[in-house]
């Protein structure tokens, strides 16, 4: 496994790649888990060559967010990434990714960065969008992986690949759960047991009794579903609930009823730990509330 750190070295390894080969394209910002894992594996299946980047972009955290204290760990990752057989990993610097005199940003507009988890973080799909859109340049992908976790980023990605015409598919996994039911992250780290285990009862059980009352009222107005999702994290003393929401999972727009194909967003503090978590409602009826890994 090659291990670069430089735009100039990344682009020149890219050209030499073959056209025929099919190039698929991970990118993190690392202290990877199961989650980034599936994405790993399932790149690893479906291309000829294996990209992932590992790079916590600062563009994207707000002042006072998490940036300083976000879990790291470049060994354990290297190590995990080359036993899944990845081809190459681009570990960049900031300042080869934000060079002096950077003046340029991708600024998604409306609902889809400005409401829901854009809303609460102003700027960070912005930052988001503009380190995928160079990473896409510098990488060249045909393919990209992304979690259904970040139910919003995925849909402001889709939308640049479209606004754009980037040359890339994107290809989006189901979200991977831990045995109780709480949804992998890198954020999990800062939890402590206590909290661990109202983590998975306040995001996870929520979701699902807000799943619970979308079915039971369907064609209705989605404030039942965001009450049912509600009270379940007022019952948990240590979670204050930052938003509940039924969304359009395409354009982030509040759905007036209750039908397909809708999202159901949540994000709730636990201890210092800020967690997002959703369900995804398929045009044809079915959900992707994720998979739990067995233990
Ligand atoms: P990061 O949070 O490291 O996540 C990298 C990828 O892993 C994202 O596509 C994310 O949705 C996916 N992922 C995270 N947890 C997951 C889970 N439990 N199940 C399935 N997929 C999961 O998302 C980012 O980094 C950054 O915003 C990035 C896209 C790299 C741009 O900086």
């Amino acid at each position: 496994m090659r291990v670069i750190t430089t735009v100039r070295e990344m682009v020149d390894e890219r050209s030499g790649w073959a056209s025929s080969k099919k190039v698929g394209f991970v990118p993190t910002m690392g202290y990877l888990h199961e989650g980034h894992l599936s994405l790993v594996r399932r790149g690893r299946e479906e291309n000829d060559i294996l990209l992932a980047s590992i790079f916590v972009n600062p563009a994207q955290f707000g002042p006072h967010e998490d940036l300083e204290r976000y879990p790291r760990d470049l060994s354990r990752d290297l190590h995990m990434l080359e036993t899944l057989g990845v081809d190459v990993v681009f570990v960049p610097t900031t300042e080869e990714v934000y060079p002096p005199g950077f003046a340029t940003y991708v600024d998604p507009t409306g609902p889809l960065s400005g409401e829901v988890e854009g809303g609460r973080r102003p700027g960070h799909f912005r930052g988001v969008a503009t380190v995928v859109l160079k990473l896409f340049q510098i990488v060249r992908p045909h393919q990209a992986y992304f979690g259904q976790k970040d139910a919003q980023q995925v849909a402001v990605i889709a939308r640049m690949v479209t606004d754009f015409n980037l040359p890339v598919k994107l290809r989006v996994l189901s979200t991977i759960r831990e045995a109780d039911g709480l949804a992998m992250s890198s954020r999990n780290a800062y939890l402590n047991p206590q909290e661990r285990a109202a983590a998975a009862t306040v995001l996870y059980s929520a979701l699902q009794a807000g799943r619970m009352a979308f079915e039971a009222h369907l064609n209705e107005g989605p404030l039942i579903v965001t009450q049912a999702m509600n009270e379940v994290v007022l019952a948990e003393p240590l979670a204050q609930l930052d938003y509940a929401e039924v969304r359009d999972p395409g354009s982030i727009k509040q759905l007036e009823i209750l039908r397909a194909p809708a999202l159901l967003l949540i994000a709730a503090r636990v201890g210092p730990a800020r967690l997002i978590d959703n369900f995804l409602l398929h045009p044809d009826g079915t959900w992707d509330t994720g998979i739990r890994v067995t233990t």
